[in-house]
This record gives C-alpha cells, structure tokens and sequence, in this order.
C-alpha cells in the first residue's frame, strides 16, 4: 500500500522569511517521518529578489503552479529595497485572493511558559482564535489616487463588502464558536462610524446567530475590543473580523502571546476548491534578518495548522506539545521571548522534543 504524501509549495519569500521557513520544514520533516507519511516540498524562489530580477513577485503562471499542491507553505515577503504595496498585491493577495481562500484562522494562545506582557496573565486567560475575513473587504484593492504631487491631492480606499462575503465568514466563525467549549463569539465591528459597511456586517451577524442558537454572540466596536483584548483577555473566545480589522487585532493578539513571532495562521479554501496556504503573521522583519535570531514558533505553528488540514491531527497535536514542552523548559527560546537563542536551536529543540 503506497504511504500518505503530501505535496507542498514553498515560498520562503524575504528576510527572516527564508529563516523560518527552513527550520519549521525540519520539524515538519521530522514529525512526518515519525508518523509514517511524507512532506514533498518544492521550493518556489519568489519575492523580493525576484522583483528586482524580473519586475514581477512571482511569475504570471503562479497560481497555475500552486494548484496542483495540497497546499502553500508561506515565510513572509517584504523588502527595504520594494516598495511595500507591491510584496502584498503582487504575492499574497493574488494567492489569498485567487485561491478564495476567505478564511483567515489566527489562534492568539498564551503558551505555557511564555511571558505576556500582560501583568498576572497566563494560559487560561489568553485563549482565543480570530476568524479573519481574507478576499474583501477593506483590502479590495478599490481607489484611486488623483492631482499625484498637488496640493490639492486626494486619494481614496474603498472599502467593498459583500452580503455573501460577509456571511461566509460569518457562518464559519459560528461554527467554529459552536465546536468549542466556551461557545462564545466576539464581532468586530464600527457600525458608529461606518454606517454602511459595518452596519451590513452587524445585520448579517444577527441572521447567522439565528441558526446557532448555543452560540453566545457580543458585538464589540473594534476600538474597544482591542481595549477588550488587553484588560479582560479571559472574556473572549472566538473573534471574527473584517480584513483590515483581523489584520490589527492578531498583531496585538500575537504581542500579548509573548511575541509577533508567535502567531500563526492558515489561509484557508474551506471548499477545498484549491490549496490552502499557512504562513506566521509576522512580517520579513528587516530589523533582525540576517541574523538567525528570528523566532520560528510562529512559523512550526502555522505547519501543525498545515497537518491538521491535511488530516494528520495526530501529527499536529505531538508538534504543538513539542512546541510547548520547549517553551515551558526555557532552555531555548529567541531574543524575542527574553531568551539567546538562535532560530535554528529552537527547532532543533522542537525536534527533538517529538
Ligand atoms: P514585521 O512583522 O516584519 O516586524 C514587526 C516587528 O516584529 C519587528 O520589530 C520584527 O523584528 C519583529 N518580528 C517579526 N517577526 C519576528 C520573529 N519571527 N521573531 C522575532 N521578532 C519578529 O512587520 P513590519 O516591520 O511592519 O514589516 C516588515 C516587512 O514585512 C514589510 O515589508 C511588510 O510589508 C512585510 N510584511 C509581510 C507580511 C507577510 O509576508 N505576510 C506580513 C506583515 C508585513
Ligand atoms: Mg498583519
């Protein structure tokens, strides 16, 4: 009987993309091997580099390549030498976007052993997952810039909503809320000030809760969910947000999980229609590349959310445990989280944690 194999396309991008992503893949390798299946891993050299080459992130063919894998495995992209639209709209969003992936799972865990920088918090209180709406939204991409250079010059950022888009993300937030213990959802929303948009989103909201009767459902203004967020952690659960919306409250939900370095996500095609694709929240971090002291928690993390939509849940739960038997030791752990450790000890202290 031939073995499970999956095959995955690499993009390790910029900076300490191309740190993490070398050392999540030998977790990922190692945890593969023990469970008897194989990673197929093919490297696409795309980002940064290939812009200044080629005038281009990635090739005109890209989402034609990508398709035939089971799924893509991101570093991250961005360049001091790039201006920062063109990493965004000439890589990831053409990949989120084209392959629909709508969803944009971000779990905010505090890890044993991990600091906040949350006085008196541990684990328990710092327990939730944001549901990240990911093709629309305040990133359509809609506007326009006039009278470039002038005094008088304006520039506007439509943000575009759709009912269906709204409710697709809403209904997988619902159900996610549903599957856990706690059954609580956080919307965000700003329907004060953004009375057409946000007001769409809230009706929307009350129409799925409909169908999730077990669901406890609050709306938050987003402002105040992020003041939310810091004083009262322990109150939320599972949080769904608007792109632009999702996109600032992970950064500060990955900040009060030790470290941006932390977080991780999936970008998922629920339908399956097309691959899905895992990276870390975190940027290329320009500050630290070059160094081999980037953190690649986030980024093994985002490879157990890879295993587990692959169905090895098995093999991503023992990735999770290695991960925080590592951090609960202190041993290793990067700059970041307080420790000296480089990128590479730390997964190499995940694998041998397996
Ligand atoms: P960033 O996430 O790269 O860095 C923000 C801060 O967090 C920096 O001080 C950095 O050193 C630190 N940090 C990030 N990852 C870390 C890690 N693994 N370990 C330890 N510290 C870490 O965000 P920034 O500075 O806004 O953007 C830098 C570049 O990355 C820009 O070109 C931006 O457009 C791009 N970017 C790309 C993303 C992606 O590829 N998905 C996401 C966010 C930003
Ligand atoms: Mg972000």
């Amino acid at each position: 009987m031939p073995g499970r194999r999956y095959d995955i396309a690499v993009i390790a991008g910029d900076g300490v993309g191309r740190e993490v992503t070398p050392a999540a893949l030998a977790v990922l390798h190692e945890i593969a091997h023990q469970s008897g299946f194989v990673l197929d891993d093919v490297d696409f050299p795309w980002g940064s580099d290939h812009f200044v080459r080629t005038g281009h992130m990635m090739p005109s063919d890209a989402l034609e390549l990508l398709r035939a894998f089971d799924a893509v495995f991101l570093g991250a992209v961005g360049s001091p030498e790039v201006d920062d639209d063109i990493p965004v709209w000439g890589l990831i969003l053409p990949i989120r976007k084209g392959f629909d992936q709508y969803v944009n799972l971000r779990p905010i865990r505090l890890l044993p052993g991990v600091d906040s920088p949350l006085a008196g918090r541990g684990p328990d209180d710092v327990n939730m997952i944001c549901v990240r709406e990911n093709c629309e939204g305040e990133y359509s991409g809609v506007g326009r810039r006039m009278l470039t250079g002038t005094s008088r010059e304006v520039a506007e950022q439509t943000a575009v909503f759709t009912r269906a888009g709204i409710e697709r993300i809403v209904r997988y937030a619902f159900e996610l809320a549903n599957a856990r213990p706690r059954k609580q959802l956080a919307s965000a929303t700003k329907s004060n000030a953004l009375q057409h948009s946000m007001v769409l989103w809230d009706e929307v909201v009350a129409e799925v809760a409909e169908d999730f009767p077990k669901v406890t459902v609050a709306s938050y203004h987003v402002d105040a969910l992020a003041a939310r967020m810091v004083s009262h952690p322990q109150s939320l659960d599972v949080i769904v947000a608007s792109n632009l919306f999702g996109d600032i409250l992970t950064d500060l939900g990955a900040a009060i999980s030790g470290s941006l370095g932390m977080g991780a996500s999936g970008n998922l095609n629920p339908e399956r229609k097309f691959p899905s694709m895992f990276e870390p929240i975190h940027g290329s971090a320009p500050d630290i590349a070059g160094r081999g002291i980037a953190n690649p928690i986030g980024s093994i993390w985002a490879g157990a959310m890879m295993l587990e939509h692959l169905g090895e849940d098995e093999a991503a739960s023992r990735v999770m445990a290695a991960i925080e038997r590592v951090l609960q030791a202190g041993k290793f752990r990067t700059p970041d989280l307080g420790g000296d450790s480089s990128t590479d000890e730390v997964a190499m202290a995940v694998q041998n944690a397996l």
